[in-house]
């Protein structure tokens, strides 16, 4: 009897402990979950790493939350600062004990809390507690979350505005340089004056004491004026370095929620040559346009003493300035058409770049240099002869400006010279010399402004560029909403029709079929016939279809686009890989992944084999391209890149159509160990890698011509036979020779 005891007793006490450490954790999952919800975000508990017989790490939940496109920490707290907090959304104590408590709001006056237990029902009100009765059951870890403060930015339009909104993000920086320029600019006034002290005074009257202070300042000045120039050119290009970052991060976040259609329409080289425009941009905000700014703060104070000095000579030191501005802006709008032109023959001429590039193979085969040389000759002329005419334009200007700038640096010298003979003991020679030299500084910044209006047509015409790339509508507005379910993997056509953009006819035409989860799924027809499109709608590449195309009963359309995505493998016909190791394009920076999966999905795809034969088997270099990969070879390592993860919905598009017979019967061989446990999708020419599809499906025209597994399809489906005949004829003539009848066929003939 005694004996029972301890043998029941641990054993009911580790499971009671077990369920405990389970409930407490469903608690905990169950707080996270509810305030995702509230910013309306559904988390996929598939994308939590629960470590086994544990619960997840704090740090994990946060990269939980965040890969839910959520901002979240995990802090320590007092209860004290817990009251402190402005509760706008919820927050989430996590317990001793593994479980959690969803706090609702504070009360600082009465020093209390009100929290809600995750598991009870949403109409329950929550509970006050003080900070006694939370220390019992709670040491201080916290969990904040809300929406990704940035996804407004993210989504704002690429203009001149928000550009200039990025710069002024560093306004402290930006009002230390400011300080820094004002206090040049009265440093500026200091050699003038000593000019003329030593003019007027100390050699008019030869005193040495005179000098000695002179000097004395000017040494003081030059000290001084070294310094501030180290830190304003410190401070600028700290400026522009964080802003330049800032546009550059941007950009590119930018291009990559680019539905990929728009890459498909566009040419790569426009595309680069367009978005490298940001160089432009950013140069001229942390360049010319920084620096004149700086320069024209000293005309606050250069100005006034121009007047002071000699209101008169101020005076045509003004109206030259405005002259300059004038001939400045009768020029914009001629050289801004001319810099327009030339941009866009630039633009012409990368594209022919990128193009021979990319198909640079091609090129070489079909011995098509001379004309890839000629239509590049042809580009850079013209490129070359717009870029004169523009350099032509814009020389006027600067030629019609030089004289007046002559005339306001040194020319006002012999006007003063001329007042001071005309009206005698009105001007000393040293106040003529000090204004010569500080109206030289005043026509600088002038004549800087004027031609910054030039300098701003340009990069008016480069934001342009960089607009028309990225400010086209994304792929999904909100990268963070929409439905995040867990996959079984079943997937419906309902009356699909679909037009690609300026396509007459329909690539899809009332398209309707049932893939049930796990299950293989094998799509033939004639070249054009829709397949492709088929697999591209399942991706969620395009998504202005009519009809519905539903997974797990759920519309596409309403599913969150990277869960989706990242729930799928795909393999096409042609697959870039990444330079990088045999390993690393396996594993493809998907977290969490080690070299044991790589090796379980190589094997998977059939590329185990020649991995290990290669020099330095997973850790062997690839090149961009992968020149040193047989196209086989590269293909099974797309496979492997494709199921790694464990998807749940795989498509091979023509994905063995480009390998040898022996490879491709590699991969084959693979499908149904591929296919295992997910539902596939295969488009392939080859009838014989689908005969052992659950269901084939035959697409004539867009349209659906039948679904049927191979061997009733070889018996009524006229076309499939068709198709079927073809590529076995050889099969049949053998067992006609041999005097076999081939059943099939001979049913279906
Ligand atoms: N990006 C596109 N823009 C415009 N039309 C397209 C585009 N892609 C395909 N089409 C058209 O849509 C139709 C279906 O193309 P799809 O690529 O789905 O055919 P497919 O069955 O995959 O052909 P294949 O066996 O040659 O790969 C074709 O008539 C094609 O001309
Ligand atoms: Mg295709």
């Amino acid at each position: 009897m005694t004996s029972d005891i301890p043998e029941t007793d641990p054993k009911e006490a580790a499971a009671a402990e077990r369920n405990a450490i389970s409930e407490a954790l469903e608690s905990r999952l169950m707080a996270i979950e509810a305030a995702a919800r509230f910013h309306h975000v559904e988390l996929d508990r598939d994308e939590l790493r629960i470590p086994k017989g544990g619960a997840p790490s704090p740090a994990a939940l946060v990269v939980w939350v965040r890969d839910g496109g959520l901002w979240c920490r995990a802090v320590r707290m007092r209860f004290s600062q817990l009251l402190k907090l402005e509760v706008s959304s919820p927050v989430i104590l996590l317990l001793r004990d593994g479980s959690a408590a969803i706090l609702t709001t504070v009360d600082p006056a009465r020093n209390i809390i009100w929290v809600k237990d995750p598991r009870a029902a949403s109409g329950d009100p929550p509970v006050a507690v003080d900070e006694l009765r939370l220390s019992q059951v709670w040491g201080g870890e916290t969990l904040l979350l809300r929406a990704e403060r940035e996804v407004t930015d993210d989504n704002a339009p690429f203009t001149v505005g928000w550009v200039g909104q990025q710069v002024r993000r560093e306004s402290v920086l930006m009002r230390e340089v400011f300080i820094a320029a004002f206090a040049m600019s009265l440093l500026q006034l200091i050699p003038p004056i000593m000019v003329m002290t030593v003019l007027d005074r100390i050699l008019t009257y030869q005193s040495l004491s005179t000098l000695a202070l002179v000097s004395m300042f000017f040494g003081m000045a030059l000290i001084y004026e070294t310094i501030l120039g180290y830190v304003r050119r410190k401070l600028t290009y700290i400026v522009g370095a964080r802003v330049d970052a800032r546009i550059t991060l941007h950009v590119f976040k930018r291009l990559l929620r680019l539905p990929l259609d728009y890459f498909e329409r566009q040419q790569a080289g426009v595309i680069i040559y367009r978005i490298n425009q940001v160089n432009k941009i950013r140069e001229f905000l942390t360049g010319k346009l920084l620096s004149t700014m700086l320069d024209s703060v000293s005309l606050i104070i250069l100005i006034p003493v121009i007047f002071i000095l000699e209101p008169t000579l101020a005076w045509v030191t003004l109206v030259l300035a405005g002259l300059v501005g004038v001939v400045i802006v009768a020029f914009l709008g001629p050289v801004s058409r001319a810099i327009g032109r030339w941009s866009a023959s630039e633009t012409a001429k990368s594209s022919v770049l990128v193009e021979t590039l990319y198909g640079i193979r091609t090129v070489k085969s079909l011995a098509l240099e001379p004309q890839q040389r000629d239509i590049w000759d042809r580009r850079t002329a013209t490129s070359v002869q717009l870029k004169l005419e523009a350099s032509e334009m814009a020389n006027w200007p600067q030629t019609l400006v030089t004289p007046l700038e002559g005339v306001m640096g040194r020319g006002v010298v012999l006007f003063g010279a001329f007042l001071a003979i005309e009206v005698p003991g009105s001007i000393d020679p040293g106040l003529l010399i000090a204004f010569m030299m500080i109206s030289g500084r005043v026509a600088q910044p002038l004549i800087g402004i004027a031609k910054i209006m030039e300098d701003l047509q340009e990069v008016r015409i480069a934001v342009g560029l960089v607009q028309s790339v990225i400010n086209q509508p994304p792929e999904s507005v909100n990268p963070n909403a929409g439905l995040r379910p867990r996959f079984e993997g079943t997937v419906e056509y309902n009356k699909v029709n679909y037009t690609y953009p300026g396509g007459k006819t329909r690539a899809l035409d009332g398209v309707s079929f049932e893939v049930p989860a796990g299950t293989m799924l094998g799509l033939v027809g004639r070249s054009g016939s829709g397949k492709s499109t088929i697999t591209r709608l399942l991706q969620g590449i395009t998504r202005d279809y009519e009809g519905f195309v539903k997974l797990d009963g759920n519309d596409l359309r309403e599913i969150n686009l990277s869960h989706m995505r990242r729930a799928f493998g795909v393999v096409l016909q042609e697959n870039f890989l990444f330079r990088g190791t045999v390993r690393e394009n396996i594993i493809a920076g998907r977290p969490g992944l080690t070299l044991t999966d790589a090796v379980r999905a190589a094997r998977l795809a059939g590329a185990e084999e020649f991995i290990e034969r290669m020099p330095n088997g997973y850790e062997t270099w690839i090149e961009e391209g992968s020149p040193n990969l047989s196209g086989g070879q590269r293909q099974r390592l797309a496979i492997a890149r494709a199921v790694i993860h464990d998807p749940r919905l795989l498509i091979l598009d023509e994905a063995t159509s480009a390998l040898d017979p022996e490879s491709e019967a590699l991969v084959n061989a693979n499908l149904t160990r591929l296919g295992k446990g997910r539902t596939m999708v295969i488009v392939s020419h080859r009838l014989t890698s689908l005969t052992d599809c659950d269901q084939i499906l035959v697409m004539d025209r867009g349209k659906v011509l039948d679904m049927a597994p191979h061997l009733v399809l070889v018996e009524r489906c006229s076309v499939y036979r068709q198709l079927w005949l073809q590529q076995n004829r050889h099969l049949e003539s053998a067992a006609a020779r041999a005097g076999v009848a081939v059943p099939v066929l001979a049913q279906g003939a």
